[in-house]
């Protein structure tokens, strides 16, 4: 149940595609300032949760709540002003475009900088020049603080995967988000990479941005979050702290096996 420190309640969340209950009947609370960690077998409904939260898709039922108001999550825009921004499971990025175009156009959902014209960006007036330099400095900080302010001109889809990953991220943060959610990040990274990625999202939840994240990585998950959902076939089946979960006869019967 959510409390006053509640940043994202989702309540009863129900999606059916036909037949199959992607996700049946969840809820699920993140409060403000945590890491709360999301696993559970392949088809568990994690990723469907996701774009539930985030607007991708539209959900069969349910209700979603961001500091204690309800907010429709039917389009992104909606979502994104509201302080939610994710990664893909799938990357998703701008393949063509640079390291720094990718962070800006996640920079111009916030700011909706199309709002000062057309003209104006054609002409290029005082104004907007001033404004898009100071996204720039923005986008650049944001560079800095993922590691890839030395890869800022080269094209996308030239980058090593996990580089990929952490552009995402990248992207994500330029949207100024209360809520940070991350669809696996750490997949794909060899153990180096991994080991940034995890003190790049302990940094981040340190800055106060608070972090929902699907990984199967349970070292990762063990190591950064403060709760965690279980979820199996459509449903939560067990819900609280890594070390707990850990030793739940149910999550290691779905999913853990008897070796973590
Ligand atoms: N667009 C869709 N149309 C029909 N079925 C879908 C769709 N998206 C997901 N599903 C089904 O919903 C179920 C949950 O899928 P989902 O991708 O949410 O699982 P997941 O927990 O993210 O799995 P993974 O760990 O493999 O990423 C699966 O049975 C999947 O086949
Ligand atoms: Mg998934």
């Amino acid at each position: 149940m959510p409390s006053e420190n509640t940043i994202l309640f989702v309540k009863n969340a129900k999606k059916y595609f036909g037949g199959v209950m992607a996700v049946d009947d969840v809820s699920v609370t993140v409060n403000e300032g945590s890491v709360t960690g999301l696993i559970g077998p392949n088809g568990a409904g994690k990723t469907t949760l996701f774009n539930l939260i985030t607007g991708l898709i539209p959900p069969t039922s349910g209700e979603f709540f961001l500091f204690e108001k309800k907010y429709s999550p039917v389009n992104i825009h909606n979502v994104v002003e509201n302080g939610v921004a994710r990664t893909f499971q799938n990357i998703r990025l701008f393949n063509k475009m640079s390291v720094l175009e990718n962070v800006l156009v996640g920079r111009h959902v916030r700011t909706n900088r199309w709002s000062l014209g057309i003209l104006a960006s054609i002409l290029r007036n005082k104004k907007f020049s001033k404004a898009e330099a100071e996204e720039r400095e923005f986008c650049l900080k944001i560079l800095k603080k993922v590691g890839l302010s030395n890869k800022k001109f080269k094209v996308s889809e030239s980058l090593p995967y996990g580089d990929q990953r952490r552009l995402e991220i990248a992207r994500a943060l330029a949207t100024e988000p209360l809520l940070l959610a991350l669809d696996e990040p750490a997949a794909g990274m060899n153990p180096t990479e991994k080991n940034d990625l995890k003190n790049l999202i302990a940094q981040i939840a340190n800055d106060g941005i608070s972090i929902l994240m699907i990984e199967h990585d349970v070292k990762l998950i063990t190591s950064l979050c403060d709760s965690v959902y279980v979820m199996d076939r459509g449903k939560i089946i067990s819900h609280g702290a890594p070390e707990k979960i850990k030793n739940d006869s149910a999550v290691i019967d779905a999913y853990l096996g008897k070796n973590n």
